[in-house]
């Protein structure tokens, strides 16, 4: 299972790397305006400086939604750095674009996936990665996990090569979960990789240890 870190954050990024199980990067227009990169030039600088961090995939998103557009973006991203994935939204003109990026061998996640249909069709297009968004769906009462599991299911029947990119996973029980079901990466934030770090009764013992080594 590889671990994604989700955010745009260049300390949260190498401290993540620092802890030698990062597999790679997601980021969006959200996470880019929340560090305060803006505008091309920076934008384009600011994904080389993360891929010069990490040894894995990192996703730089498109903001063009017609075709011509998101294939202009897509291709300038894709001769930034050869560890930079493509990621292009779930709509119509996101699929064909996805089928032209697999045919030009450039790398894609296909995101804000919110249904079984959506990833299958995703995966027809020839897409990398698709990331269903676990915690935008349990914030409205619907059951994100049980996505993750009918895409594994759909994917296992025909052997889709694409892979189920776990996105917006809040905590580590989301992580535990996703590891459980068979997705592929979870990507998350570095506090719900650093959770799985915590139990009371590691701490107690070590306490225990340290003290009885004194002795
Ligand atoms: C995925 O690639 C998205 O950037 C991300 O996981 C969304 O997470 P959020 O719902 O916590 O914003």
């Amino acid at each position: 299972m590889k671990f994604f870190i989700d955010t745009a954050n260049l300390a949260q990024i190498k401290e993540a790397q620092e802890l030698g199980i990062l597999d790679g990067v997601t980021t969006n227009p959200s996470l880019m305006a929340k560090e305060g990169i803006k505008g091309k030039d920076a934008i384009m600088k600011h994904y080389v400086d993360i891929c010069n961090i990490v040894d894995g995939d990192v996703s730089a998103e498109v903001i063009a939604t017609d075709f011509d557009g998101m294939i202009k973006e897509g291709e300038e991203f894709a001769e930034l750095h050869p560890q930079i994935v493509v990621k292009v939204p779930m709509i119509k003109e996101g699929i064909k674009a996805i089928k032209y990026f697999s045919e030009k061998g450039i790398r894609t996640n296909c995101t804000l996936v919110f249904s079984a249909g959506q990833a299958l069709l995703a995966a027809k297009a020839g897409a990398s990665y698709v990331s269903p968004f676990v915690g935008r769906l349990d914030d409205i009462s619907t059951d994100g996990l049980r996505l993750i599991e009918d895409i594994r299911v759909i994917y296992d029947n025909y052997g889709f090569a694409t892979e189920i990119l776990a996105a917006s996973v809040r905590h580590p029980m989301h992580i535990i979960e996703c590891a459980t079901i068979g997705a592929d990466v979870v990507t998350c934030p570095l506090s719900a990789i650093t959770a799985l770090l915590k139990h009371p009764l590691t701490d107690s013992g070590l306490a225990t240890f340290l003290a009885d080594a004194k002795k």
